[in-house]
């Protein structure tokens, strides 16, 4: 038997090797939770379908900061993969490096410019050319809520404003729950603090303080309350919390042990995979004070120059797939997110995936639409982990004060 299906995948093998031009794609990614790794999963088996062979490189650690110092030292000793998940301003920066790969002939051929939100596709492009393709559309302004946990605190909707919050966050502690579930990396930090920022002073203030990062927004009253709200959130977490990861933190949503978690809609890749459904199970609402915004990341792939014809020729069907309607749906489905490409359908999706489809156009046009700083898709990389060192700083340190750590992030912007 065993020689058998050896001798079966042997011919497999033989017969993807014989298709014309089959190449190699390696990808760098850092989906390994369960529902990341079911989402990329679909990737991998459309580049198979396709006669390629995929060479995962996926480097364990939510938000990718892992990922990215193992990603600078294979580009560093000459030995790039053919695509890596980097997005937002960072693709400059790559760029720049002169180490990417000019893709328009695929993007022309599949009317990339045509599909893509503008505001995306410039993203995407560096002086003109398409060095990078996206993926999806995730909000980060969610807040999940478990139905077990809230049942139990007698809690019947999901708050909608930062009071309703902390009143509901004391019903979980009265009834022997964790209220927030939080873990402890930067990102979990700074996820929970843009979404503080933007539901205590709106997006035209969040505009003002966290993309632009102008001095007299970072030292104003507004400021102040959202770090005096951020240090309360901070109360409602358990002890446990530092160090843990993002997925296990949703985990004690599944399991009921946590309430609420403020975090991207990653979050419901994760529920889904666990089988667990959205409206009964598990709740998804705009985190409090941000029904009317939506924050966004974008993931995508940067493509590598590459030497060998046949590795070029994977790495185009790669990018064409990513942007294709096949894998921008059923992608999106497992992940969370939306697909980024216009005019795709959303029958399939849930209610959380269709409500976010409406908040992202509706936010477009009312100026609630901000890109997520937690999620590197406005400042440069280097700034934005100085104002996420401050932040967790603060919430890690209960010494800390607020008069202080606002000082010390207006020096972080600078
Ligand atoms: C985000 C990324 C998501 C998800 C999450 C947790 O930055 O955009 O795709 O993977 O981190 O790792």
């Amino acid at each position: 038997m065993v020689k058998l299906s050896k001798l079966a995948a042997a011919a497999a093998l033989c017969a993807i090797g014989g298709l014309a031009a089959a190449g190699e794609v390696e990808v760098l990614h850092y989906w390994t939770s369960g529902g990341e790794a079911k989402s990329v999963a679909e990737l991998k088996k459309i580049m198979q379908a396709k006669g390629h062979t995929w060479k995962d490189f996926a480097v364990a650690g939510g938000g990718g900061d892992s990922a990215m110092t193992v990603l600078k030292s294979r580009v560093v000793s000459g030995n790039a993969p053919s695509a890596a998940q980097v997005k937002g301003p960072a693709i400059q920066e790559w760029a720049g490096e002169g180490v990417l790969a000019n893709m328009d002939a695929v993007a022309k051929a599949e009317k990339w410019d045509a599909v893509l939100p503008k505001v995306v596709a410039d993203v995407m492009k560096y002086k003109g050319n398409y060095v990078a393709a996206p993926v999806n559309v995730h909000r980060v302004n969610w807040m999940w809520g478990s139905a077990e946990a809230m049942k139990k605190a007698g809690i019947a909707t999901m708050p909608k404003t930062w009071d309703e919050f902390f009143v509901d966050a004391e019903k979980l502690k009265a009834a022997g729950l964790i209220p927030v579930a939080h873990g402890g990396q930067n990102w979990q930090d700074f996820t929970t603090f843009e979404s503080v920022v933007l539901g205590v002073g709106g997006p035209k203030f969040y505009q003002e303080a966290m993309v632009k990062l102008d001095p007299k927004a970072l030292s104003s009253d507004t400021m102040k309350k959202s770090f005096e709200t951020f240090r309360k959130i901070k109360s409602y977490t358990d002890p446990a919390a530092p160090g843990r990861d993002w997925n296990l933190a949703t985990t004690m949503l599944i399991q009921g042990k946590a309430g609420f978690q403020l975090m991207g809609d990653w979050a419901k890749g994760e529920f889904l995979a666990a089988g667990k459904a959205p409206g009964k199970d598990f709740m998804c609402a705009a985190a409090p004070g941000t029904g009317n915004a939506f924050t966004f990341n974008v993931d995508s792939f940067i493509l590598f120059k590459l030497k060998d014809a046949n590795a070029q020729k994977a790495q185009a069907d790669l990018a064409a797939a990513i942007m294709g309607t096949e894998f921008q749906e059923v992608f999106n489905l497992n992940k969370g997110s939306i697909p980024v490409r216009l005019g795709m359908k959303m029958d399939k999706f849930d209610d959380c995936g269709k409500q976010s489809a409406k908040d992202f156009v509706d936010s477009a046009k009312s100026g609630g639409l901000v890109p997520s700083i937690a999620h590197g898709m406005a400042i440069a990389p280097a700034v934005e982990g100085a104002i996420k060192d401050v932040v967790s700083q603060f919430w890690n340190d209960d010494k800390i004060t607020v008069a202080d750590a606002m000082k010390r992030i207006a020096t972080a912007a600078k």
